[in-house]
């Protein structure tokens, strides 16, 4: 595969990254992840404004511009060939030798974007996934979407283990954050949708900030709020939302079985607006 790596094109297994890179060491770095399905990169706008706000938020900036980041991605789909495939872009404080501080450091961020190939075709129907919650022990700016994921990897880990698909955060009270690496949802009794709020404790989701939309299209009501365990108990259907599984219904929380166990109609309909959005 052909890739980006220390602000250069080359191929994956050629690609080199200095042990002193601030991202390798402490997790100076941010990122993102987009879809790429047929000549259409997903909610591209969105990902590479987020990241320019991610570097802001940590205090670096990058010199590429949002054109040249779009010249490389086009460049490493066609010449990778790639038909469905992730984009994942990063870019590190830079490289420096190692100190905590980056105060003397001069700015040199580095970029790197690898490309995926996807085998299948992102299907609009598909089964829902058992997933569990447990508490959110990350750090208290979870809305910037930095390459520190040490809690969310441990976490998703833990559920794969056990059979469930994702790991569903729970703040101190016990109202749900988000998930490990997705923004959860619920239909309420009332038929109306719930996320969480971007209130600082979850990630501004570019895919939940699309569904948004999507639902407003089609004239289902949203409430942003904390969402609490026993509004997942009575809940009539619950879904995950990222660039890399767009919709994913969710049948089962812990114990709690959703909607009898099936996927439910509004999950699948948004799923379907949402890849439709993207034809
Ligand atoms: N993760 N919350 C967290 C903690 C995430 O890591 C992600 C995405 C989301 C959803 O954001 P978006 O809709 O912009 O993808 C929410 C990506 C896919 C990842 O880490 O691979």
């Amino acid at each position: 595969m052909l890739s980006y790596v220390n602000n250069k094109f080359c191929f994956l297994d050629k690609a080199k990254i200095s042990v002193n890179d601030r991202g390798y060491q402490f997790g100076d770095a941010v990122y993102e992840v987009i879809l790429y399905r047929n000549g259409q990169f997903l909610d591209l706008e969105g990902h590479l404004k987020r990241l320019r706000e991610s570097m802001s938020r940590i205090d670096f900036e990058l010199t590429f511009s949002d054109s040249a980041i779009k010249t490389i991605i086009k460049r490493l789909v066609t010449e990778n060939n790639l038909k469905y495939g992730s984009i994942y872009i990063q870019v590190s404080r830079g490289e420096y030798s190692r100190d905590h501080s980056y105060f003397n450091m001069p700015l040199n961020p580095i970029l790197v974007i690898l490309t995926k190939r996807i085998k299948e075709n992102f299907k609009v129907i598909i089964p829902g996934i058992k997933v569990f919650t447990t508490l959110d022990n990350r750090w208290s700016n979870p809305d910037i979407k930095t390459t520190q994921l040490l809690p969310n990897v441990l976490a998703k880990t833990k559920g794969m283990k056990n059979g469930f698909g994702e790991a569903i955060f729970l703040d101190e009270n016990s109202y749900v954050t988000e998930g490990s690496s997705s923004n959860f949802w619920i239909l309420n009794k009332n038929d109306i949708l719930n996320t969480r709020s971007l209130d600082g404790k979850i990630l501004a989701g570019i895919t939940r900030d699309s569904i948004l939309r999507c639902a407003k299209d089609k004239k289902i009501k949203v409430v942003e709020k904390k969402i609490s365990l026993d509004d997942i108990q009575t809940c009539k259907e619950a879904f995950i939302t990222s660039a890399s599984s767009f919709v994913t219904p969710v049948v089962q929380v812990d114990e709690m079985i959703i909607n009898n166990g099936f996927v439910g109609e509004f999950s699948n309909l948004l799923r379907k607006t949402y890849l439709e959005l993207n034809d």
